[in-house]
């Protein structure tokens, strides 16, 4: 029977997905990967999911990469299918996700694992997480877009000091990059995961979505400001718009 890798838990409209290797400090396989775009799709459509949380089981690591065992007799087109892949099925899928999707970063969070995490549209870290893409030390360069979205983030000077020695850093210089939303103690990470999707979900569903799409152009150097435009004009046709506005205007509450 195929391995289950993923523990789901629905609650209070947060969807915690939890990755489930931790003898192997969570590396991701192709197995995973299939499964937490599944995984991903579910969710995408279940009505009673407004945010998403991705973790690792353990304490010592969020996902520390690719599987390292899996890949060590590639040849080139393998490296190529193993790319698309993370990059294309999994990490893209994740980016351009309708619902807010956030990083614990509850350890190691390394090469595939950085990578998975800065595709997140938020992440927070305990403050003994370390992070890096020491892709370089093995030979390769990082496949699941970390070359782009680790510049992005950091910029090209930070992005290259990491991935050219492939070091780790810790928590505090990775808020200090902006690489990370928030650093909180261990034992504070759930509810500070909770308190932040909460604050999330007060807002319209729909406005949240187009938000991203607005957002991830401005990323992908897109025409961000026409995307804005068309999305903007979009959320008056929503239902959302004509509740958010009548609730202001009526001094209540929305209730999307
Ligand atoms: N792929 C496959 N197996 C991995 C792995 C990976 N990326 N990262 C960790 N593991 C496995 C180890 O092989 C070990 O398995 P074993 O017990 O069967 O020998 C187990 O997870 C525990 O890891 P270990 O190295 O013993 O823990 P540690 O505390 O000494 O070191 C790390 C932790 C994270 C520093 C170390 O595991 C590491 O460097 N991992 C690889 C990181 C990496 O290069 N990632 C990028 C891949 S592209």
């Amino acid at each position: 029977m195929k391995k289950n890798y993923l523990e789901i838990k629905i609650q209070d409209k947060i969807a915690w997905i939890k990755i489930n290797r931790e003898e192997k400090l969570n590396a991701l396989n192709i197995s995973m990967l299939e499964e937490i775009r599944k995984s991903l799709i579910n969710l995408r459509d279940n009505k009673k999911v407004f945010v998403l949380v991705i973790l690792g089981s353990g304490e010592k690591a969020f996902i520390a990469g690719a599987d390292i065992n899996e890949f060590s007799k590639y040849d080139r087109n393998k490296g190529l299918e193993l790319a698309k892949k993370g990059q294309e099925n999994v990490l893209d899928l994740i980016e351009n996700f309708p619902k807010p999707i956030i990083a614990g970063v509850n350890g190691y969070a390394l090469g595939g694992g950085l990578e998975l995490a800065m595709a997140c549209h938020m992440r927070v870290a305990v403050n003994t997480a370390r992070m890096g893409l020491p892709e370089v030390s093995l030979g390769l360069i990082p496949g699941y877009g970390g070359t782009q979205r680790l510049t992005k983030l950091v910029g090209k000077t930070n992005a290259m000091e990491m991935i050219l020695s492939g070091e780790m850093i810790d928590s505090q210089k990775a808020i200090s990059l902006k690489l990370v939303n928030k650093v909180v103690e261990r034992g504070n990470l759930i509810s500070s995961i909770t308190e932040l999707a909460k604050k999330i979900m007060r807002n319209s569903p729909n406005a949240i979505a187009k938000a991203i799409e607005a957002i991830n152009a401005a990323e992908k150097n897109l025409k961000g400001f026409e995307v804005e435009k068309e999305k903007f004009s979009e959320c008056f046709e929503s239902k959302d718009f004509k509740e958010g506005v009548s609730a202001f205007l009526n001094k209540r509450k929305p209730s999307f």
